[in-house]
């Protein structure tokens, strides 16, 4: 698990982190929202890219249900076809323990439950009031332990709700608290809807610090109106060092309306990289592995970095800073 470790100054508050893990969660958030299904061959052929790119943790795909999520029902057999390099953590979302019984057959290395600070929108997503959902993984948790499997907890609409709309930072707090008293060793904190602006990000981050270190926190933003770096500059500021992101801003939520791409990887990038800050990737070789699943969606992905190509200065092709 990374560690905050300030190191250079950030202009606003505090320090930024001197390295910074990215989650990437392209195959799963990214792909779960085609409205074409993608052949399990493409999807192997881009987790194996992505793989090549030097993450230290890939959303491979999700134990949902297959009706409702037909884009990933294929989650058993991409587990199956992808080549698993030593030291990557191939992870997949687990909503129940029919999921959890599925991800371990196909050999996960980390699962991930999901719930969310919307009443409305849980129910929508995972058919089931909070409260249900909690309840819902405690026999996943007592599973994932029996098998040794680490779990992390996402919380969505964390900030904002598409039905319910601006979420009180209490009650992200409040499901944040269950969630760790469940004993998930990472929180991904969710904008589900690419609505946050900073001020909400900071807000959140402040009442979190007494009851969610950092080494626990990655932040998971949607770039739906523009906003996914301005709140992972603020985040930085709190010593955040973790964030999911999806190659070439793939993404949504099919649950979600208004939700679309996740924060492009890229992206992400070539900010970090621009700060000083490490991420253990290779530009090019993330560039590649968007290429595979661009090439077999034939529509353009939205990165902006992507679309930009490599600019003069070179930080952007750099993959580890001095
Ligand atoms: P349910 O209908 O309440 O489940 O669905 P159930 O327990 O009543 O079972 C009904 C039937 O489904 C049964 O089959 C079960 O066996 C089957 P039947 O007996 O009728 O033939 N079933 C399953 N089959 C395969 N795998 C399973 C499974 N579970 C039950 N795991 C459930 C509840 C959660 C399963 C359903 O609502 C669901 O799958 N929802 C999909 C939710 C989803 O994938 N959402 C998108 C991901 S979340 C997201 O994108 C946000 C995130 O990115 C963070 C952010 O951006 O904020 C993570
Ligand atoms: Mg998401």
């Amino acid at each position: 698990m990374t560690s905050a470790h300030p190191s250079s100054p950030s202009p606003g508050h505090g320090s930024y982190p001197e390295r910074v893990r990215i989650v990437e969660v392209g195959p799963r958030d990214g792909l779960q929202n085609e409205a074409l299904p993608v052949p399990t061959e493409t999807k192997v052929a881009y987790v194996d890219a992505l793989s090549a790119a030097g993450f230290g943790e890939i959303e491979v795909t999700s134990f949902v249900h297959p009706k409702l999520v037909p884009q990933l029902a294929d989650a058993s057999a991409v587990l199956a076809g992808i080549e698993r390099r030593p030291g990557v953590v191939y992870s997949a979302l687990v909503p129940n323990p029919k999921g959890l019984e599925r991800a371990v057959e196909a050999g996960v290395d980390r699962i991930a439950v999901f719930t969310a600070a919307s009443e409305t929108f849980n129910q929508k997503n995972i058919n089931a009031t909070i409260a249900e959902s909690i309840d819902r993984f405690r026999p996943v948790m007592d599973g994932a332990r029996a098998a040794g499997i680490p779990v992390r907890g996402y919380v969505s609409t964390a900030f904002v709700c598409p039905f319910e709309g601006e979420i009180p930072v209490g009650k992200a707090v409040d499901v944040i608290e269950q969630l760790l008293d469940l004993g998930v060793d990472e929180i991904s904190i969710g904008d589900t809807i690419g609505a946050a602006v900073p001020l909400q990000v900071h807000r959140l981050l402040e009442a979190l610090g007494p009851i969610l270190p950092l080494p626990q926190t990655t932040m998971h933003f949607h770039d739906t109106r523009g906003t996914g770096l301005a709140n992972v500059l603020a985040s930085l500021e709190h010593g955040v060092a973790a964030f999911d992101a999806a190659s070439g801003g793939l993404g949504g939520c099919p649950f979600a309306p208004g939700a679309s791409g996740n924060l492009a990887t890229e992206d992400l990038v070539y900010l970090l990289h621009g700060l000083g800050i490490q991420t253990g990737l290779d530009p090019a070789a993330l560039r590649k592995a968007s290429d595979v699943i661009e090439l077999a969606l034939g529509w353009r992905l939205p990165s902006r970095v992507r679309r930009a190509g490599p600019a003069s200065v070179s930080w952007d092709e750099r993959t580890e800073q001095p």
